[in-house]
């Protein structure tokens, strides 16, 4: 329990992955928190195991937290299944974190896809999509202010971003790499920067009429379950038509970030100047993010990889001015 904390412990897994059914938290952001609603538990180098360090219900100190960091610790662990309910915690006081000048940008990014993962993962189950429109639109908001600021550089937040593809830190990594490359195309108005970070958080809100059986398959698939993926950009775009709160460009991501310049992509097979501009921008990052990211049947792309990649695609499957505008950026994390 509490007396471990002197122990010499390891803490290398990125923050917010999953490791032997625990979810790794900062401390940063648990510094925030009142009383934090889950066992907390911290991993120790001898045992190379998952020991409780406090129960639920208590308040993590200030003199905890600087012994845990001296120790070398930068998070503690949450079981899966009470992570939701951290999340929740660390959502409240995001705001107050993220401005906080004492946490570097990076450190807030970080907290910002470990609070928001569990709750999108949540939202996106529910029926009616409200909660997760307002979420994204806050998340957006910070996405727009920590990028847009360029205190967070590509080379940052690929080291920091999490690249287990099926869990919900995708939308937040093509969120934040949308800013990037909008700013790099000179998109320079706040408004529009943050309209596109919401747009890339709802591309794929359609994927949750996908049975996740289908999603999580490991291995090609068949017609039948390819086509039933497919309609994730039609489904995504027809929940999402009638609210007042998503507009016309951000609908035309949705649609179209699947379409493909030379007309052989999904809903449609519009080609070139068809697709909307900001579908062809998300298509880019979404495309990087999902070669970066680890899948069930397949390890992650080095960058190196998914810059040849997405070279191979330009001007096919994706903007080759797009394309060479994203992979001249990617030359700094190689
Ligand atoms: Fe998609």
């Amino acid at each position: 329990m509490r007396g471990q904390m002197g122990v010499s412990t390891v803490c290398e897994m990125p923050v917010g992955r999953e490791m032997r059914g625990l979810v790794a938290v900062p401390l940063i952001a648990l510094r925030s928190v009142r009383r934090v609603e889950a066992d907390l538990y911290v991993y120790c180098m001898n045992s190379q195991r998952p020991v409780l360090y406090q129960r639920a219900g208590t308040r993590l100190t200030g003199d905890q937290a600087d012994a845990l960091e001296a120790a070398g610790n930068r998070c503690l662990y949450v079981c899966v299944g009470e992570f939701n309910r951290v999340g929740k915690q660390l959502l409240a006081s995001l705001s107050t974190l993220l401005e906080n000048d004492d946490i570097t940008p990076a450190e807030r990014y970080g907290v910002l896809q470990t609070a928001v993962s569990a709750e999108v993962e949540h939202a996106v189950k529910l029926v009616h999509c409200d909660r997760f429109v307002k979420l994204s639109s806050d998340v957006a908001r910070h996405i727009r202010s920590l990028v847009e600021s360029r205190q967070l550089l590509p080379h940052d937040l690929f080291r920091i971003a999490r690249h287990d593809y099926h869990t919900f830190a995708h939308v937040t990594n093509v969120a934040s790499y949308a800013v990037m490359l909008a700013l790099q195309t000179g998109l320079a108005d706040g408004d529009d920067l943050e309209r596109l970070a919401v747009a890339a958080m709802l591309h794929d809100l359609g994927k949750r009429y996908v049975p996740r059986h289908v999603l999580l398959k490991p291995g090609p698939l068949n017609p039948s379950e390819r086509a039933l993926i497919e309609t994730h950009t039609q489904r995504g775009y027809e929940s999402l038509l009638h609210r007042n709160d998503v507009d016309f460009d951000q609908l035309m991501v949705v649609y179209q970030h699947h379409e493909r310049i030379d007309g052989r992509g999904y809903p449609v097979g519009v080609t070139g100047e068809e697709i909307h501009p900001w579908a062809q921008l998300i298509a880019v990052v979404d495309v990087f993010d999902a070669m970066t990211g680890t899948r069930t049947y397949r390890r992650a792309a080095s960058v190196a990889q998914a810059r040849d990649g997405l070279l191979k695609r330009g001007g096919t499957h994706l903007n080759q001015e797009l394309v060479e505008c994203w992979t001249s950026m990617l030359t700094t994390l190689s």
